[in-house]
């Protein structure tokens, strides 16, 4: 790991969780040096972003490449080009070929908006409502190839309430993973959090429950 730690951030959208990021790294929060920021799209906003910042802001086209083999081989040049020793995905709305995710095993972390195992995949602010469930919220987790299925580190659980639409539960669960995610890049560049005998580890601590915040009442 160098110090300070380099973190690559792959996203394909608007990027207010690497807005967060950068923020808390700007004001010392965080402990590292944002490397570059990787998009599968050349108009995510996100990546306006990083420039903002001073961070290197690369696009992988997909739609320019013959295939999703090639486009993934040009993304994991790209990432690899930026020497990361953690990557995040915030935001980054693609499926990773497994060997790259394999490449970065226990350094590369996602964030997901619900509780973990519930709801992996898309969409879960509407199915959330539709299950009628009473808790909602997000979580970081390392990533392994099965989607969504690493193992969870912190998350942030908010109560569904009377009225909530799937705008308003994104607007709350956002708010939480700004929160969270800087935290967990913070423990794992501190060398705090490892991946170990496929379970996160918390200062030397077996994470069989991921760390919970919940929504201030
Ligand atoms: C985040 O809320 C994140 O939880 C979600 O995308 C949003 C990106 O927002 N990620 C996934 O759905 C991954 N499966 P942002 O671009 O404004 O940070």
């Amino acid at each position: 790991m160098s110090t300070p730690a380099r973190v690559a951030v792959l996203i394909s959208g608007s990027g207010t969780n690497l807005q967060a990021i950068l923020d808390a790294a700007a004001a010392g929060e965080l402990p590292v040096t944002i490397c570059g920021v990787l998009s599968d799209r050349p108009d995510a906003a996100g990546l306006e972003r990083a420039r903002r910042a001073g961070v290197p802001a690369i696009a992988v086209d997909y739609r320019e490449h013959p295939d999703r083999a090639a486009a993934e081989a040009a993304l994991g040049q790209q990432l690899d080009a930026l020497a990361p020793d953690i990557v995040v995905l915030a935001g980054f709305m693609r499926i990773l070929p497994d060997e790259l995710v394999e490449r970065y095993a226990g350094r590369m972390l996602n964030v997901h908006p619900s509780l973990l195992p519930k709801f992996r995949g898309l969409d879960t602010f509407r199915r959330v409502l539709e299950a009628g469930d009473a808790w909602h919220g997000s979580t970081v987790h390392f990533v392994v190839p099965e989607l969504d299925a690493g193992p969870r580190i912190i998350r942030y659980r908010i109560a569904v309430r009377p009225g909530d639409t799937a705008a308003s539960l994104k607007q709350r669960v956002q708010a939480g993973e700004y929160r969270i995610y800087p935290r967990a890049i913070r423990w794992l560049a501190e060398g705090r959090l490892a991946l170990r005998d496929g379970a996160a580890w918390l200062d030397g601590r077996r994470l069989d429950e991921p760390v919970t915040v919940d929504e201030a009442a």
